[in-house]
């Protein structure tokens, strides 16, 4: 196994650690978070949980975790998810797998977030990672036109035969934002101007949401934040 993957597993088990019987348990989206979901299904642990995606939602149902229904839940004990981006005061980017939506709506209603990460994701500053925004389909040129006219290069995001456009299970697009020159903006100001956009629905920027970060380090120990 290669040294990130296992930095990503001993990530996803030390959250283990945070989970009691009887949590209602967000669950997170991509690689990190199906390695949590995979523990959290083997271990003896009595919780409940929201999946963020269809794909989490299939390999929690396969190992038999029981579900909420989204629609009638409005707080959730913890959150555990993966990220792509973390910056020294916890703030994220999410989406690399287009869950963002469901991922931030899941993390808001939670008293914690934990995030697991191998320590690659860790950054002094954010943006390296292109900025994944769920937009609509309705207007989308337009909704292009507006992001590109605040100073970023969008790129529609494909799905894995580069044959369509990736859906998000939404079914709206995902453009991936670089900045196209260094900019002064902070993240928060970014996030603000792109969500004054009628066609963005939700951004990658995750701020203020997670509690704990666990870094899975190379070395196989894991760091809390
Ligand atoms: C899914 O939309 C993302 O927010 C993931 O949480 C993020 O991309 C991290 O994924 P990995 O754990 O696969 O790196």
């Amino acid at each position: 196994m290669d040294l990130i993957t296992d930095a990503k597993k001993r990530a996803a088990k030390e959250a283990l650690k945070f989970i009691k019987d009887g949590m209602l348990v967000g669950l997170g989206s991509g690689s990190t978070a199906s390695f949590f979901i995979t523990y959290l299904g083997e271990s003896k642990l009595k919780v409940k949980g929201i999946p963020t995606s269809k794909a989490s939602e299939k390999l929690a149902k396969f190992y038999g975790i029981p579900l909420l229904d989204p629609e009638k839940v409005s707080t959730l004990d913890v959150d555990v998810d993966g990220a792509d981006e973390v910056d020294p005061q916890k703030r994220l980017i999410k989406g690399g797998g287009g869950a963002l939506l469901r991922e931030k709506i899941t993390a808001k209603m939670s008293t914690q977030m934990i995030v697991i990460v191998d320590e690659k994701k860790c950054v002094k500053k954010l943006g390296a990672f292109p900025l994944p925004v769920e937009v609509a389909r309705f207007g989308f040129a337009a909704t292009k036109k507006e992001i590109e006219n605040l100073g970023f290069n969008a790129t529609l995001r494909l799905n894995k035969k580069k044959n369509h456009p990736f859906l998000t299970d939404q079914r709206n697009f995902i453009l991936d934002l670089k900045w196209n020159s260094p900019q002064k903006i902070t993240p928060e100001n970014a996030d603000l101007f792109l969500k004054s956009i009628p066609g963005v629905i939700e951004t990658g920027f995750f701020f203020n949401l997670a509690t704990k970060i666990l870094v899975g380090k190379e070395n196989g120990k894991v760091e809390i934040l």
